[in-house]
């Protein structure tokens, strides 16, 4: 009888799939021997916000569940965690998104084997694999394997679909889905569609990569696979190091008991495929069951040659009491704050979080994003919620000020900065838990990256010069309606730096900005001087347009406006008429283009830093 590793679709019961599609492969449980898998802890599953705890239920029937069966069928899928619950219905995930809570509340006996804990009411035993590395992955360990079909009948080339906002889709942004459940591989397709999994389906074939050729619709210089076509990313650092149909190195193939974690052997050659490797068990015994006398992740120091990569090893606080159960991991519980998505709302248009400092350097840098955003909200909030951008202004200025004062003097955070100078319209952060596998506790701190940062806050001096009128009154400090000209500085992002230094703010995704060569100077300033143009037009000149034409209006304009700043006093006042501003808002234009002709910024932005 041999083992058929077919395709088998699950019903998907999941928020992480978008669609009700059922997609999702399943492959049979993990009939050869493996690495125990070690317990860890007692989880809420289906909490506030966090529907599943984990990802994957498996078909598995709840009437005989034992732990063994059910990290059986984990292992052979490919995830870390298997989860038991309420009495044996068995999970399986990359994460366990879900907080820890006391042991004395799994309590469930298992269905399959009275002695064996199963979970509770909405509550996971979970045990881990402890075969996968330690290492925290980011989106840049996935690296890029080519364009591959997906249009099998059999099912999808991976199984999971993400959901990630399509008009904003980027490589980046399907990664990062991907990566936060822990699946080592991802796949973009039709421009928009994000997939993940932990098995590519053998219905899948690999083809030539230039028929991966829709642009990404949030980045249409990055290729997001195509019609039936994805483009593939592969994180092997997710995938366990020995799964299943994993055979040890030149061992003599004698029983090893007491497992070693020294040796990380290369994932197999098939890395997509893990349990393809031709399990030829013909022992259909059951996995060792997990005992919690031996502590996995503790190095057996044999007298063979020393492991040549750096381990991955954790150490692990194992307490053995002689009770049963209680066999701790390296399993860690952390509370992440998710950022607010905006912080600041005008109109239609929303800021996203400034980043936290604690000093007042890294003050500084939140405050030039800040000010580099400014135009963006004009650009982009719409009438009337673009007078809201005035305050956006000032917001960015109180930033500064408690910056050059607070910060000055002791501890300073941007959360005390909010209590004095609060964001608003924004959603306010959330916080969740989740669980991960726990840093390497006795390693020294992360290094503290000597490295150039890829991101630097762009200088808030702008490169073109706001122009002067005596007769129409503007000048430097005082432009037309009060909107200033939208800032040109040095190009925030590294690798587009390199070639294009300089970049117009217009935009609160930087990425969107239009960026510019070191000759390009010039032509950014008459952009901004356009851009200034428009702005002056849609809310200055429509401003002092709707207050003569509705009194009540202006005076609800004027009232807005006049908490803010000076000159909004006159909004439709006086000179302020409709058909003056037009004539202000022309004629900085015109002034504007003249004085930036010869832009030469010097030394501006040659040096990247921050
Ligand atoms: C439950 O599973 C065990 C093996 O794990 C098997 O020996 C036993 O017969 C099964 N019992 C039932 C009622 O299916
Ligand atoms: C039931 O589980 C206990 C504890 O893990 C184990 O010692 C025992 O062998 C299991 N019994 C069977 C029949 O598998
Ligand atoms: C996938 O692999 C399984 C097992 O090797 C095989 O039975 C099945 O036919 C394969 N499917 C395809 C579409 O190749
Ligand atoms: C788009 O993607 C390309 C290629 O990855 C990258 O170099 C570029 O900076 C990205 N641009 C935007 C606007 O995201």
């Amino acid at each position: 009888m041999s083992v058929s590793r077919s395709l088998v679709a699950a019903v998907a019961t999941l928020s992480f799939v978008a669609s009700t599609q059922a997609w999702n492969v399943e492959l049979p449980p993990c009939l050869d021997k493996f690495q125990p898998f070690v317990y860890s802890g007692c989880f809420q599953d289906g909490g506030p916000g966090n529907p599943n705890a984990l990802i994957f239920r498996s078909t598995l029937s709840s009437d005989n569940m034992t732990v063994e069966e059910c990290v059986a069928d984990c292992k052979g899928n490919g995830f870390r965690y298997a989860g038991l619950e309420y009495y044996g219905v068995c999970f399986c995930g990359g994460t366990v998104d879900g907080p820890q809570v006391d042991e004395s509340q799994c309590s469930f006996p298992c269905t399959g084997n009275k002695s064996e804990t199963c979970g509770g009411n909405n509550l996971l035993s979970v045990w881990q694999d402890p075969t996968f590395p330690t290492k925290q992955v980011t989106i840049g360990d996935y690296k890029a394997a080519g364009c591959y079909s997906d249009n099998s009948q059999q099912g999808r080339a991976l199984s999971w679909s993400a959901d990630v906002d399509s008009s904003t889709f980027t490589t980046e942004s399907c990664l990062t889905a991907c990566e936060a459940e822990g699946f080592p591989l991802a796949g973009t397709e039709f421009g928009g569609e994000c997939w993940c999994g932990n098995v590519l389906a053998n219905s899948t074939t690999k083809v030539d990569d230039s028929q991966c050729n829709f642009p990404c619709k949030g980045n249409s210089s990055e290729t997001c696979g195509g019609s039936g076509l994805l483009n593939l990313y592969i994180a092997t650092d997710l995938e366990s190091l020995e799964p299943c149909g994993w055979v040890p190195p030149s061992s003599s193939s004698t029983t090893t008991s007491v497992s070693t974690t020294s040796l990380p052997p290369p994932p197999p050659t098939s890395t997509t495929t893990p349990c393809t490797t031709t399990s030829v068990s013909t022992t259909s015994l059951p996995p060792p069951p997990p005992t919690s006398t031996t502590n996995p992740c503790e190095t057996t120091s044999t007298s063979t040659t020393p492991p040549p990569p750096p381990p991955t090893t954790t150490k692990c606080t194992t307490t053995s009491k002689s009770t049963s159960t209680t066999t701790t991991s390296s399993l860690c519980t952390v509370t992440v704050t998710t950022p607010p998505s905006c912080e600041y709302k005008c109109g239609d248009w929303c800021f996203p979080p400034l980043p936290d400092w604690s000093n007042e350097k890294d003050c500084l840098k939140a405050y030039s994003t800040c000010a580099a955003g400014v135009a963006s909200c004009f650009a982009q909030a719409g009438f009337p919620g673009a007078l809201q951008c005035f305050n956006f202004g000032q917001w960015c200025s109180g930033i500064q000020q408690y910056c050059s004062s607070t910060c000055l003097f002791g501890k300073c955070s941007k959360g005390d900065c909010w209590n004095h100078n609060p964001g608003q319209g924004g959603s306010p952060p959330k916080t969740s838990t989740t669980v991960i596998p726990c840093p390497p506790t006795t390693t020294t701190k992360p290094p503290a990256t000597s490295t150039k940062p890829s991101h630097c806050p762009p200088p808030p001096t702008n490169i073109c010069t706001q122009p002067s009128n005596s007769k129409y009154g503007y000048g430097p400090g005082n432009p037309v309606g009060g909107i200033s000209l939208p800032i040109v500085s040095c190009n925030d992002i590294y690798s587009d730096w390199r070639n294009n230094p300089f970049k117009l703010y217009i935009n609160q995704k930087s990425w969107n900005c239009p960026s510019y060569p070191p000759s390009g100077c010039g032509n950014a300033c008459s952009d901004a001087c356009k851009e200034q143009y428009t702005q002056c037009t849609n809310v200055y000149q429509k401003g002092c347009q709707d207050g003569s034409g509705f009194r009540w209006k202006r005076s609800e304009g004027a009232k807005r406006a006049l908490s803010i700043s000076q000159f909004t006093q006159n909004w439709g006042f006086g000179d302020n008429s409709p058909s003056n501003a037009a004539k202000k808002c022309q004629a900085q234009y015109q002034d504007c283009l003249a004085v930036n002709k010869n832009v030469n910024p010097k030394q501006q932005c040659k040096t990247w830093g921050c």
